[in-house]
């Protein structure tokens, strides 16, 4: 959907038309980041979004009945006392809608969680925020998607191999220490572990860093390191399998889709066990460079999602 909806982005007709679509593409948009941030599918969050709606009303509806029983003048009490109302009947209208729409887990889990936020009990404070760092080499522009997310962690440290390399500025953007390593200090035994205790660090993000994870550091952190690679994996992975090489690889093997994976790191490149698949169409007029785009669309759709929900599995375990 996300690759149908870049389409509409792309598009430049007239002005009132191109409005239109520019409009229908930020909707499109919206829903994609929507269906990543609730992990639901199309049809569940057009359930969900008409739970909202239903729920929203029928407590509005209930809550101006109620006050009608209690015979109060319309003034300043009546709107105090209909907010409260509102607020305290929206949960319960909610779940009693997602009921018959077959949304009542969803419903339940989101409730539990305003309430939690609500009640102050976040579930680990800013000082106990698991702390990730990123391995990046390139641009840098999934980091920044993760640094600006929102998550519920603290991006401690940039890992790069590169200088000069874009995502060195968004570090510096976002104020975050970076460490610029070589490959003497890196591949050396376990030399390259202190630097990440120093910083703390509970959990690895790849995202476009090309060496490969050395052995000590994987067992350091069992299934604490993750990657995102630019095809369906196991197609297309492996040593060399990078960047354009990848969707060049792709195209030339007229694919119909290709997508994103999101997979723990083991001693093998793009090999282990696979967490995240996201996929889109790759049609005849497709480049490498437009499938780039593409798929560059999802990662920063789905990757801090998948991280979030990652890592609030570590905190719960
Ligand atoms: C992404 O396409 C990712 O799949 C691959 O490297 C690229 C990094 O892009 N592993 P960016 O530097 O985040 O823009």
């Amino acid at each position: 959907m996300s690759c149908i909806c870049n389409q509409f982005s792309d598009l430049k007709f007239y002005p009132f038309t191109a409005l239109n679509h520019k409009i229908l593409a930020h909707f499109c948009r919206m829903f994609e980041k929507l269906k990543a941030r609730w992990k639901v599918n199309t049809i569940n969050l057009i359930l969900v979004i008409a739970t909202f709606a239903l729920g929203g009303s029928l407590c509005g509806y209930a809550g101006r009945k109620i006050l009608l029983l209690t015979g109060l003048e319309k003034g300043a009490t009546w709107i105090i006392l209909y907010i409260l109302l509102v607020t305290l009947l929206w949960p319960l209208c909610v779940l009693l809608i997602s009921i018959p729409l077959g949304q009542f887990k969803f419903f339940k889990n989101y409730i539990i969680k305003i309430g939690r936020k609500m009640s102050g009990r976040r579930e680990k404070k800013k000082t106990n925020l698991l702390k990730i760092a990123v391995f990046a080499s390139g641009a840098g522009s999934n980091a920044e998607k993760i640094i600006t997310a929102g998550i519920n962690c603290e991006v401690s440290l940039i890992v790069c191999n590169k200088p000069g390399a874009g995502v060195l500025n968004i570090a510096a953007n976002h104020q975050i220490p970076t460490l610029l390593t070589d490959k003497e200090r890196f591949f050396n035994g376990d030399h390259f572990l202190p630097e990440l205790q120093k910083h703390q660090i509970d959990f690895i993000v790849l995202a476009g860093f090309l060496w490969k994870i050395p052995v000590p550091l994987i067992q350091a952190y069992p299934k604490k390191i993750i990657n995102i690679h630019p095809a369906l994996l196991p197609k297309y992975g492996g040593k060399g399998m990078y960047g354009n090489k990848v969707h060049e690889a792709v195209i030339a093997a007229g694919e119909k889709e290709s997508g994103i994976s999101i997979h723990y790191v083991d001693e093998i490149y793009d090999h282990g066990e696979i967490i995240f698949q996201a996929a889109c169409a790759v049609t005849e007029n497709d480049t490498p460079e437009t499938l780039a785009k593409h798929i560059h669309k999802l990662e920063h759709a789905h990757y801090p999602a998948v991280i979030a929900d990652l890592l609030q599995k570590q905190n719960h375990s």
